[in-house]
């Protein structure tokens, strides 16, 4: 039985994942990690252990992974690009620092560790359309370098020390849960609140700057699919280019509108936004996930726009 540790457990990824793995693994199973100001409520609180798990202490990790017998990490401490834009030294503090610490406690401990990556990793060089699994990664956000940093060091403690590291490249998450915190992709989460809200969307990116982007269930299906994946098989690790959907503002909103035909959107284009998506990738070619473990998502556009709706009628009334 895995014994199970989710480092950044309140946050957008975390939050869903905690619950997802402790239905597969059982609730005892899975410790919800998180800092002081982000403690867990409800749900996620009352249906296992909880434990303040902060990357940037790494005793205090290890003394959590001892207590329970961890066995694997999900470690998704991190800033997201805009935020971490702005706070550049605490997104290294985290993102690096904090890695380094996790990695440690896994090398000591015997730990399998997912710490994800991003369409963030890729740069302006990189080629846009149908971006290879191995290509050019030369990032201009700090975000950016520190998640290339992240897949490096991740793959150097697995050939050195055969730490079990794995991990994907993320596009943009899109979850009715949690939201999202300062990330370039926040507007396709931001927009179907707006909808649900009946208020006009007031849209950060520019017309025609496509990305990658992700229904949330896929995104969680991609973290334990990779963790179970048969190691033998995989001839990458760190970290996969995963896709299920890629779109441009006026695809989403129209998406939206077929739903909720008053909704209107005007663009009001933030410029440290529009310069981070327009250094990022149109699309991932996600080859490499789908031969080595069988990635295959489920949701598209149009049947995430038809469940995000639903779900956040209900909940915002
Ligand atoms: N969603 C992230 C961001 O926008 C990218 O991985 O920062």
């Amino acid at each position: 039985m895995k014994n199970i540790l989710v480092i950044g457990a309140t946050g957008q990824i975390g939050s869903e994942l905690t619950m997802k793995l402790r239905g597969i693994y059982g609730n005892s199973h899975v410790v919800a990690g998180y800092i002081h100001g982000a403690e867990p409520k409800g749900e996620l609180l009352e249906s296992g252990p909880a434990e303040v798990c902060d990357v940037t202490d790494g005793a205090a990790v290890a003394a959590v992974v001892k207590k329970y017998g961890i066995d694997t990490i999900y470690n998704l401490a991190a800033l997201l690009s805009v935020v971490a834009e702005n706070k550049p030294r605490l997104a290294w503090k985290i993102g690096i620092d904090g890695l380094w610490n996790i990695l440690e406690v896994a090398r000591e401990n015997s730990c399998a560790v997912f710490t994800p990556s991003s369409i963030g990793s890729f740069g302006p060089e990189t080629p846009a359309d149908g971006t290879p699994q191995d290509t050019v990664q030369r990032p201009r956000t700090i975000y950016g370098v520190s998640k290339v940093t992240t897949e490096l060091l991740s793959d150097w403690y697995f050939r050195k020390y055969g730490v079990d590291t794995r991990s994907v490249r993320f596009p943009g998450l899109i979850s009715n849960v949690t939201p999202p915190g300062g990330g370039t992709t926040d507007y396709a989460v931001d927009i179907y609140y707006a909808a649900v809200r009946g208020e006009r969307f007031v849209c950060p990116i520019a017309a025609g700057t496509y990305m990658d982007m992700m229904y949330m269930p896929d995104a969680l299906q991609a973290c334990v699919q990779l963790m179970e994946a048969d190691p033998a098989r995989l001839v990458h690790r760190n970290g996969f280019n995963i896709a299920s959907m890629s779109f441009e503002p006026s695809q989403i909103y129209a998406a939206i509108r077929r739903h909720c035909p008053d909704f209107e959107m005007v663009y009001e284009v933030d410029a440290l936004k529009q310069s981070i998506a327009s250094s990022w990738p149109n699309s991932l070619d996600d080859s490499c996930a789908r031969a080595e473990w069988d990635w295959n998502p489920t949701f598209d556009l149009d049947s995430m726009t038809a469940d995000m709706l639903e779900k956040l009628r209900k909940r915002l009334g």
